[in-house]
């Protein structure tokens, strides 16, 4: 069976992960992005068409509705929703002096970009054939969705609003089939964390932050991903699944 799925951010990082994976289990994969990587060149290539990359700006919602067009025109019909894309604060702040700027690019990215782009794939989903498959919309959240950085907290806010998301299309969206999760990643390896690798390497290896002591990678999304994807589980909506290491628990 033919089956579609949308990739935000899929280019690079953790999306790129996911691209891998979905492209593995037969998905044919709308990579919706801004920037061609050679990685994601090189899939395509070798794909035969099942995977292809239509430009897009999550944060501006005119360019979400084209994008999303233009994915019904090259495959016809979208199974699978993963909104991945995001960004960091170009600047860590103290929250006393976060700039409005800071605050709008953050936001109008990370959680009005998931919300218009849930919303037009969701009234797609609504109005195609349906198969013997639920639909799923799978947010990329953060572990940060819960947990204070008083130096990013447009970010913080970001991932939060993510999380109320996920809880509104899922009870939206039940009766229709179309299941909504989110996966909050923990520490993981990809350009967004390069910038403060030392200091997540201290908190890891010396002040064991972790109970699995390792950095994530985008494979250990992309798996979570795989599993949320799958027709076995169909009887579950508006679940949040860690991928942090065991960040979540409280330790004594
Ligand atoms: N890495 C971590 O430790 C971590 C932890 C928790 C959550 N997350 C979340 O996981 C997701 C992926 O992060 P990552 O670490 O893989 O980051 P990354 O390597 O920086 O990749 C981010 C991806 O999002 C795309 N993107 C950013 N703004 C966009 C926009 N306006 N329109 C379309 N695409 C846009 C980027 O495209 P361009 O390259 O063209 O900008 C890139 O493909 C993000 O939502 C992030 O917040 C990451």
């Amino acid at each position: 069976m033919h089956r579609v799925a949308v990739v935000t951010g899929g280019a690079k990082g953790i999306g790129f992960g996911v691209v891998q994976q979905l492209y593995e289990d037969r998905f044919s994969i709308a990579c919706l992005g801004r920037t061609k990587t050679s990685g994601i060149k090189n899939l395509i290539e070798q794909s035969n068409g099942k995977v292809q990359f239509i430009p897009t700006d999550i944060s501006n919602v005119e360019k979400i509705k084209e994008s999303i067009d233009n994915v019904i025109s090259k495959f016809g019909r979208i199974d699978i929703l993963v909104n991945n894309a995001g960004v960091a604060p170009k600047e860590r702040n103290d929250i006393l002096s976060t700039t409005p700027e800071s605050f709008d690019f953050v936001v109008n990215t990370n959680l009005k970009g998931t919300y218009f782009m849930t919303q037009t794939v969701a009234n797609v989903m609504l109005k195609q054939d349906k198969t013997d498959f639920p639909s799923k919309i799978i947010n990329v959240s953060s572990m940060s969705a819960y947990t204070s950085s008083i130096n990013r907290g447009e970010y913080c806010i970001s991932k939060a609003g993510i999380s109320m998301v996920t809880t509104l299309f899922a009870d939206r969206l039940a009766e229709y089939g179309i299941f909504v999760y989110e996966i909050r990643p923990g520490i993981i390896k990809t350009d967004m964390t390069s910038t403060v690798e030392e200091k997540y390497n201290q908190l890891i290896e010396e002040e064991g932050i972790l109970p699995i002591k390792r950095w994530g990678t985008p494979k250990d999304i992309a798996g979570v991903v795989s599993v949320l994807s799958s027709p076995k589980m169909c009887y579950s909506t508006g679940d949040i699944i860690n991928v942090d290491g065991g960040f979540h628990i409280r330790r004594l």
